[in-house]
């Protein structure tokens, strides 16, 4: 290669399979780093050997934030993050709710991307994860599912409440569990949140139900 090539360019044309392992591989590392015992237990003896599902590109809005995402993103999770601003629309996002919901500017700041489970990339029916996309100053209002979750945030500077709490701030790499059916919310402020998901015993592609108030940007 000549010593002008430019990377972004190099990682365009790999072959388009190979990006869904590299997405796949980069999740696992950046969740094994930062998740230790919480995240062994909740997965166990976790097939990461699994069959890949064709899935065509969707791009969202809110991919735009992924930039600024990358840029905030501790080293260990530089090669997702990376992954994710550089190739990202190559990847099947999704999104749970509508305008209708939310409004449509929490549309534009609001994406989620299932890197495996019921409808993701990569096949399992026991278990989901992916990554949590929500752009600067939104509230992702109270919810709660079924499912059992852990989140484990990619970038600092969001603020997270279970139950009845207040706010608390959460900081990269900090392991988040919420228990079935108890109830969650999250904020951004002037930075994007981009965080690690898992869900196990329930519902896989459930939609959440959405208790709290939806005003959906401050
Ligand atoms: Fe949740």
């Amino acid at each position: 290669m000549s010593c002008g090539t430019d990377v972004r360019q190099l990682k365009n044309e790999r072959p388009v399979s190979a990006k869904f392992d590299t997405l796949k591989t980069d999740f696992r590392l950046a969740l094994e780093t930062a998740g230790g015992e919480p995240v062994e237990a909740f997965l166990g003896e976790f097939p990461w050997d699994m069959p890949r599902r064709e899935l065509a590109p969707r791009s969202l809005p809110c991919l735009e934030f992924l930039v600024d995402a990358a840029h905030i993103a501790p080293p260990w999770a530089q090669p997702l993050v990376s992954l994710l601003a550089t190739d990202g629309a190559a990847f099947h996002w999704g999104q749970t709710y509508t305008a209708a919901d939310f409004g449509v500017r929490f549309m534009e700041r609001y994406g989620w991307l299932e890197v495996f489970g019921t409808r993701g990339h990569f096949v399992n029916e026991t278990a989901a994860g992916g990554v949590l996309l929500l752009g600067p100053n939104v509230l992702y209002p109270d919810h709660h599912h079924v499912a059992e979750e852990i989140y484990v945030p990619l970038t600092g500077n969001s603020e997270w409440r279970m139950g009845d709490s207040d706010f608390v701030p959460r900081g990269a790499g900090e392991v988040i569990r919420h228990a079935s059916n108890v109830s969650h919310a999250m904020r951004t402020g002037s930075d994007p949140l981009l965080a690690l998901y898992l869900w196990r015993g329930g519902p896989l592609a459930a939609r959440s139900v959405v208790t709290g108030n939806a005003g959906a940007t401050r």
